[in-house]
């Protein structure tokens, strides 16, 4: 199956959205502070967001002076809430898949992602769709579940502790086989798509990107007094970031 809509599982809907309301959440925590460093100027621009969830980075955008937000996602539970939570007269959203955006009739300054492109297949034709809806000089910035997390084929890295518990590395295997992965995640049969580091960069490279930043976040001062577990960061990565410009 190509086109997973696991988040309109009521049990994964359910467990995931627990989650991101626990005010202790790596996305709120260490992916979220990071990629807010590296959005562009918004101001006046158009901003696509692909897998956009609750909307609530939509808002954000349009707090920043974006002109137009459209925000699409494949789960219609999902939209339902940033429909509620997340409406604004600036702000679209449409329920489609992020593959399919060669079919909007329209191109954007800015293309933003968060956490959503470790679910797509082909991500060397998604690349290009990306590029294609972009205006010139248009800029990409995206987070993703880091290779290292999505590498292990059954999704078992684990972290290894000394004698007193204290995590001290980190066990993955599968690195060099891009694919499909079937994990457990509040339900079972969740599919994710590994790709190495360098699929990644050179899809986006031949998709006629210039890559401009790339960043393995990190837990700043602040995330880790509220909460100690995230100095494991410092052992692996959770994300990988991306901000590139169209050539
Ligand atoms: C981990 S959530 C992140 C949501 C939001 N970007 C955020 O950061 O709060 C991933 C989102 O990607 C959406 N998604 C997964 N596959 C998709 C696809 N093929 N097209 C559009 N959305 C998709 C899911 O429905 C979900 O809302």
């Amino acid at each position: 199956m190509s086109r997973q809509n696991i988040f309109d599982n009521e049990t994964f809907f359910n467990g995931y959205k627990a989650l991101r309301e626990s005010d202790c959440n790596a996305n709120d925590l260490i992916e979220q502070p990071a990629m807010r460093k590296l959005l562009p100027d918004l101001n006046g621009k158009s901003v696509l967001d692909l897998g956009c969830g609750y909307g609530h980075n939509c808002v954000d955008f349009v707090g920043l002076g974006a002109a137009r937000v459209v925000g699409i996602d494949i789960s219609e539970k999902m939209l339902a809430v940033a429909e509620k939570e997340s409406a604004d007269a600036k702000i679209e959203y449409r329920n489609m898949s992020m593959t399919d955006i060669s079919t909007l009739n329209e191109k954007f300054d800015f293309l933003y992602s968060s956490l959503a492109f470790h679910y797509v297949r082909d991500f060397d034709a998604f690349a290009k769709d990306m590029h294609s809806v972009l205006n010139a000089s248009g800029q990409l910035l995206f987070s993703q579940e880091h290779p290292i997390i999505t590498a292990t084929v059954d999704g078992a890295g684990h972290f290894n502790k000394d004698e007193n518990g204290n995590r001290i590395s980190y066990t993955f295997s599968n690195y060099n086989q891009s694919g499909e992965r079937k994990i457990h995640w509040y339900v079972d049969g969740v599919v994710k798509y590994h790709r190495t580091f360098s699929d990644i960069i050179t899809a986006l490279a031949k998709a006629g990107f210039v890559i401009e930043e790339v960043c393995e976040p990190v837990p700043e001062e602040w995330a880790i007094q509220k909460l100690p577990t995230l100095a494991k960061e410092y052992i692996k990565p959770n994300f990988l970031i991306v901000k590139a410009r169209k050539a």
